[in-house]
């Protein structure tokens, strides 16, 4: 007889998503996702994993945080979705609190449900504000599935859809000589993440983010930094940019901001272009965007997570996870591992694709949940949740040798 976790997958195929299905048994990796708490997420049949990707950056403070559950349990006493007409207090007190957090003059706070919604509206206010029409992105970049931001991205995902919107190009990330012959005078702006996930967790060369400030600068185009998995203490710093010296004109939001519990994102643009939505208030709306009860789960995360004491640990256990992996990869040479990375945002390279998606089915059987960057699967993406100890570290760091050791056939 079939049991509930059967049941489950066979109607996920029949209703949701039959390709993932497939794909999943294909290579022998269902999980149905269950129980949660902390960064363990258990399988419908009791198998339990670490969960090293958190969906990048959304389960950031870990799975059904207690404070977080306990913030927004508490507004549901009072509050709903809201009104995107009216004037909110919840609304009105997070904004406040998300530009405490930024440069002076960053401070304009525009709420969306998604990751994409919130970057096709910074796209939608840079053409807007500048009068231009040209964006520039990175190759490999992600900003994810919708009009605008789909546009930034990579032809495989686009091919499909098309016509997608004109205007849009893309450059080799880190090549400032490409970069400033892209950028002219009709650059509405540069989009960029900090450390591009997809591509890999490429990490930006020195003064790279800091110069292409200097290129928008100079041809009056904006910078807008995509936060999305940088944001929120990721890297060990508050937002990501701040490890870069660099001041974008606006920037993107989500995932971590959720706290796991309730979705929510924002666009932030500089106070310079306040004008612009003054003139027609009514010009973007999102219905559900920055729903009240995503506003105080969102203030909940911003409270921990600014708390210098967890920063500090995001650092300790990124140096503690580097050094060990170091050593790991010094053992197993011939997996050709090289870690790259802020705080704990990290990939995992190996020397090529089927290296590193044998040890993601390794992983997988013995407790570890991760995905591949989907713009170069040789490279692991590894997140996990910001406030792990070190005895779950040493522990995943355990799977992970005896991974090594089965792969090298030891
Ligand atoms: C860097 C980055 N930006 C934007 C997005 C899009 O976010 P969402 O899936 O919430 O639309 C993602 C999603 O993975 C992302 O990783």
């Amino acid at each position: 007889m079939d049991s509930d976790r059967d049941k489950t997958i066979r109607l996920y195929a029949d209703h949701v998503y039959p390709g993932k299905v497939e794909f999943y048994q294909k290579y022998d990796i269902v999980l149905v996702s269950e129980k949660r708490g902390g960064c363990k997420i258990s399988d419908a049949n009791g198998k339990t994993f670490y969960n090293c990707h958190c969906n990048g950056g959304v389960f950031n403070l870990g799975h059904r945080n207690k404070e977080v559950i306990k913030a927004v349990t508490q507004a549901m006493e009072t509050y709903d979705i809201g009104n995107h007409h009216l004037i909110s207090k919840p609304k009105a007190m997070l904004g406040k609190m998300i530009a405490q957090t930024l440069p002076e003059g960053l401070n304009q706070v525009v709420y969306g449900v998604s990751g994409g919604e919130a970057i096709d509206l910074a796209i939608k206010l840079a053409r807007g504000v500048t009068g231009r029409e040209d964006i520039i992105s990175a190759r490999g970049g992600y900003h994810g599935h919708t009009g605008f931001a789909l546009a930034t991205g990579d032809e495989k995902f686009k091919e499909k859809f098309k016509p997608v919107p004109a205007g849009f190009k893309q450059v080799m990330f880190n090549d400032m000589d490409e970069m400033e012959k892209a950028v002219g005078s009709n650059t509405a702006a540069v989009i960029l993440e900090t450390i591009p996930a997809t591509m890999g967790m490429v990490i930006p060369f020195d003064h790279y983010l800091k110069r292409v400030k200097e290129i928008c600068e100079k041809n009056a185009s904006l910078l807008i930094l995509d936060e999305v998995q940088t944001g929120f203490g990721r890297t060990g710093r508050f937002w990501g940019f701040e490890n870069y010296d660099v001041r974008p004109d606006m920037m993107v939001m989500g995932k971590g901001m959720s706290g796991g519990i309730y979705p929510i994102s924002a666009t932030v643009y500089d106070e310079k272009y306040k004008g612009f939505f003054k003139e027609n208030p009514f010009l973007h709306i999102s219905t559900y965007g920055g729903s009240e009860i995503g506003c105080f789960a969102a203030m909940k995360v911003i409270e921990i997570s600014r708390e210098q004491q967890f920063l500090d640990h995001v650092v300790s256990l990124g140096e503690f996870f580097r050094q060990q992996l170091e050593a790991l990869g010094g053992r197993y040479p011939g997996l050709g591992l090289k870690i790259r990375g802020k705080g704990l945002m990290m990939g995992l390279e190996f020397k090529d694709e089927i290296t590193a998606l044998f040890l993601i089915k390794l992983f997988f059987d013995n407790g570890i949940y991760v995905v591949y960057s989907g713009n170069d699967p040789k490279v692991i993406q590894f997140l996990p949740v910001l406030n792990i100890s070190k005895t779950e570290a040493e522990e995943i760091l355990t799977i992970m040798e005896t991974s090594f050791k089965t792969i090298s056939g030891e």
